[in-house]
């Protein structure tokens, strides 16, 4: 619609198709652009969110096939918060993680090494009491399939859910998703946009806790919050607890609890090429959401004598890789093995995007004239130069109420000191206006005794004189 306002009109623009006799060599573009996909890697960032002691673990260890929170392992472990995650920087080569500005950052209490894995420890910031007790960590590491490298990075929010008040407690994930997109503008609007790290969350896994009745509000809620957000992917987690028909039910409770709040799910696109069959399947995974999986690292023998991951059990086995028993293998496709790509482009082309617009719309840049300025090098500056006071004035904002706090705190404390004081005055002058009078009431005693003395007759004064 842009495009039309600017460009003249085409007097019958006909699009004539020919073939090509020789060989040109466009045809080897797909191999090239493996070539080049091989040897960069992939990477996925997925965001976990559940409850304490839903299998969180043991679902991320079992999609990847690998021990991920076991540092041992070559994981890397970063407990980051939302202030601080810009300053942290993956090393591509030695699999380690740096801390470019650790000296300047606060947040970081401690950084230490061990077995080659650098582990940053950083306060949560939500010491306040009215603070949701929500931490972000977050765990990174490199798989390997078939020379295809995939840098995996699992952020989790524990504390999520489980405190008695859980109002407001998605707010450190939503601020946590918020600040890899701000990051990642960040990283777009430098001079030098060669190597843009993509730490933007592609995938968020929400674990349902299997009670086969209907959402709680905090599951909803959260829901809303992400939906815009992130691709959402619910999951009702150690569903082998559940009955098939419980199971049922309760997918069938979620989504429409789900629909009625408008809650959007991932949903793989069809493509123009895409046939019939693979519509279906497509639509088909779709339909299986909220996926209810199972989950175990555990080898165990089943009724063919094959030995399989799974669970194990008095009555029987539950195996983690059959779609007979639960849906693993359907989350494992629609995560990794068909759908990566599709999670990843959804983020940078939806999400990301109506992130980054609202945010510029925000700012007062008219984001349809945005598509020409970008090769106008004065608009660019111009954006940049707002985008650098708007930077500006939240700092000055933040150290402003930083200042005040303080100011009010000293205020507070010197105001307690002066009343402590004052009340330590009183309470001396009342002591010595008690003594002065003691001593008053003594003298004229004393006074008194004297005048009767001096008063009495000599035999009485000898009297009293020998008494
Ligand atoms: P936190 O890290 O404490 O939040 O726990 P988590 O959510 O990571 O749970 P974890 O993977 O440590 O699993 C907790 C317990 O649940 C362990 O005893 C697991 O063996 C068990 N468990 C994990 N997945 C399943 C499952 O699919 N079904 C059943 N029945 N148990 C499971």
């Amino acid at each position: 619609q842009v495009l039309s306002q600017v460009l003249p009109e085409q007097p019958d623009l006909r699009i004539i198709r020919r073939k090509i006799t020789n060989y040109v060599g466009f045809a080897n573009l797909p191999k090239q652009w493996h070539r080049k996909s091989i040897k960069k890697g992939f990477n996925l960032n997925i965001l976990c969110v559940s409850q304490t002691g839903l299998g969180k673990s043991t679902l991320i260890n079992t999609l990847f096939n690998k021990n991920i929170y076991n540092e041992e392992n070559g994981s890397n472990i970063v407990n980051s918060t939302t202030d601080n995650l810009d300053k942290i920087k993956l090393e591509d080569d030695n699999n380690t993680i740096s801390n470019e500005e650790s000296a300047e950052n606060t947040n970081t209490d401690n950084v230490s090494s061990n077995n080659g894995n650098n582990k940053h420890n950083s306060s949560n910031g939500n010491s306040e009491s009215n603070q949701p007790n929500v931490r972000i960590e977050s765990v990174s590491t490199i798989i390997e399939e078939n020379g295809v490298n995939l840098r995996l990075t699992v952020v989790d929010t524990p504390g999520f859910g489980d405190s008695i008040d859980n109002t407001n407690s998605w707010e450190p994930i939503i601020k946590e998703v918020d600040s890899r997109f701000d990051q990642y503008l960040d990283a777009e609007n430098r001079i030098n946009r060669s190597v843009i790290e993509d730490n933007r969350i592609h995938a968020c896994l929400y674990f349902i806790e299997p009670t086969a009745h209907f959402l709680k509000p905090l599951d909803l809620e959260f829901c809303k919050q992400i939906h815009e957000k992130c691709n959402l992917i619910p999951i009702i987690a150690k569903s082998d607890i559940l009955t098939e028909e419980e199971i049922d039910s309760f997918k069938r409770k979620i989504t429409k609890q789900l629909q009625e709040a408008g809650v959007k799910l991932f949903k793989p696109p069809h493509y123009e090429l895409d046939d019939k069959e693979t519509i279906k399947l497509t639509d088909e995974l779709y339909n299986k959401l909220p996926f209810a999986v199972v989950g175990s690292t555990d080898l165990v023998v089943n009724g063919e004598g094959k030995q399989v991951r799974g669970r194990s059990y008095p009555w029987g086995i539950v195996e983690v890789d059959n779609a007979n028993h639960n849906d693993f293998v359907y989350l494992r496709d629609y995560l990794v093995r068909q759908y990566l790509e599709e999670l990843r482009e959804r983020t940078n082309n939806e999400l990301y995007e109506n992130y980054r617009s609202e945010k510029l719309t925000k700012l007062g840049i008219n984001q349809d004239n945005l598509v020409f300025k970008e090769f106008d090098p004065e608009t660019r500056q111009k954006e940049d130069k707002q985008l650098h006071e708007a930077k500006l004035a939240k700092l000055e904002a933040e150290m402003k109420s930083v200042f005040q706090t303080k100011v009010s705190e000293k205020e507070k404390k010197l105001q307690k000191s002066e009343a402590e004081l004052f009340a330590r005055h009183k309470e001396m002058k009342e002591k010595l206006t008690k003594q002065l009078k003691a001593l008053e009431e003594k003298k004229h005693q004393l006074e008194m005794s004297i005048a009767n003395q001096m008063t009495s007759s000599p035999a009485q004064k000898k009297k009293g004189f020998l008494r």
